[in-house]
């Protein structure tokens, strides 16, 4: 039996997670709405939030896993990628509670968990399986051979997709992170109000975002110029709109990779598969092309401490520990 303790601190999320024998007993997640005045995340105020945040957030998932400290097997951590300073926090901590116990450390991959949270909850998707990652800072299309093995095949070559909504929002003086008020105006809107040029990247299963951001800027500034409450008046218009042109991007690059790999076990993952109408889109293609399609539970697809958890437990299982003077990895890679 395994009980594994696992810390979640590469962006604005606090988040500490208990797995035992692969079931996952508490995820709790301190957010942080320092940022929201400044329109993106500052990496000094995430580094102190997580400071403050996690000695209670640790106490609270084992308190809620019905643990102590003494009955841990192991501790895991986001070793990357994500901000320096705030890998830092979870790293020392994972670092000196490991030591103080004397068991093992587990160093993850922020992506690749992103990934394998579809593993938490059954039904789990077959391997080979396609997953389109899409968070804050990626978009990815990961060949996933098996839980440990994955092949980036297609990724964005400028903004993430995420990126994309949140630059949106803030064009339209929405507060950060503007995904999850886009998704909630695109609800009352039209999609097809408005179009935005779609981008090609280069290779045949990359991305483009900087574009479309730019094509959503110039047309705005245009609208307003002839009308000043445009924003105003035609927000759910804009919101669907946009959503839909993004949308449209990342299932149309799924698709060729499906019918290149030959793969009917499709998933998506990350923060923007928290997404509505992405999550209604896929079902409905899914069907259309004969996919068994998975999507995590609504709270396992942003930032938080199970899907360290589960990736954990399988590096667990195979031995795959971290020596201990790890540090992090901001820019680490799949
Ligand atoms: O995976 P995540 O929580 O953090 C990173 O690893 O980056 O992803 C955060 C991103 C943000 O860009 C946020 O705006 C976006 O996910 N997001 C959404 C929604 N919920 C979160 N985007 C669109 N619709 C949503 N419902
Ligand atoms: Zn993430």
């Amino acid at each position: 039996m395994s009980i594994i303790l696992a810390i979640e601190s590469s962006c604005d999320e606090t988040s500490a997670s208990v797995i035992i024998q692969g079931q996952v007993k508490s995820n709790m997640i301190a957010g942080q709405s320092v940022h929201e005045a400044y329109g993106g995340v500052v990496p000094e105020l995430a580094s102190r939030e997580h400071q403050k945040n996690i000695v209670p957030v640790v106490d609270q998932a084992l308190s809620k896993a019905g643990i102590t400290k003494k009955d841990l097997d192991a501790v895991a951590f986001t070793r990357g990628p994500g901000l320096l300073g705030a890998l830092l926090v979870g790293t020392s901590f994972a670092k000196g509670l490991a030591l103080g116990l004397n068991i093992p450390l587990i160093e993850v991959n922020h992506m690749q968990a992103h990934i394998l949270a579809h593993f938490i909850e059954a039904p789990f998707p077959k391997s080979p399986f396609i997953c389109l990652t899409v968070s804050g800072g990626h978009t990815q299309l990961v060949l996933v051979k098996s839980h440990l093995e994955m092949e980036v095949i297609g990724q964005t070559t400028d903004d993430a997709v995420g990126e994309a909504f949140d630059k949106t929002a803030k064009l339209l003086g929405l507060p950060y992170p503007g995904g999850p008020l886009i998704d909630k105006y695109a609800r009352e809107g039209d999609p097809h109000a408005f179009s935005f040029p779609k981008v090609k990247a280069p290779g045949e299963l990359n991305f483009s975002f900087s574009g479309i951001k730019t094509a959503i800027l110039y047309f705005l500034r245009d609208e307003v110029k002839e009308n000043p409450n445009f924003i105003k008046e035609r927000l759910p218009d804009i919101c669907a709109s946009v959503q839909h042109t993004l949308i449209n991007i990342l299932l149309e690059q799924l698709v060729k990779a499906a019918e290149a790999y030959k793969i009917d076990q499709i998933g998506i993952a990350g923060g923007v598969s928290a997404n509505s109408s992405l999550r209604s889109r896929l079902h409905t293609l899914g069907q259309e092309k004969g996919w068994d399609t998975f999507i995590p539970e609504f709270q396992f697809c942003t930032d938080n401490a199970a899907m360290i958890a589960i990736t954990a437990h399988f590096m667990y299982q195979k031995k795959l520990f971290a020596p201990a003077n790890v540090s992090p990895l901001p820019r680490m890679k799949i």
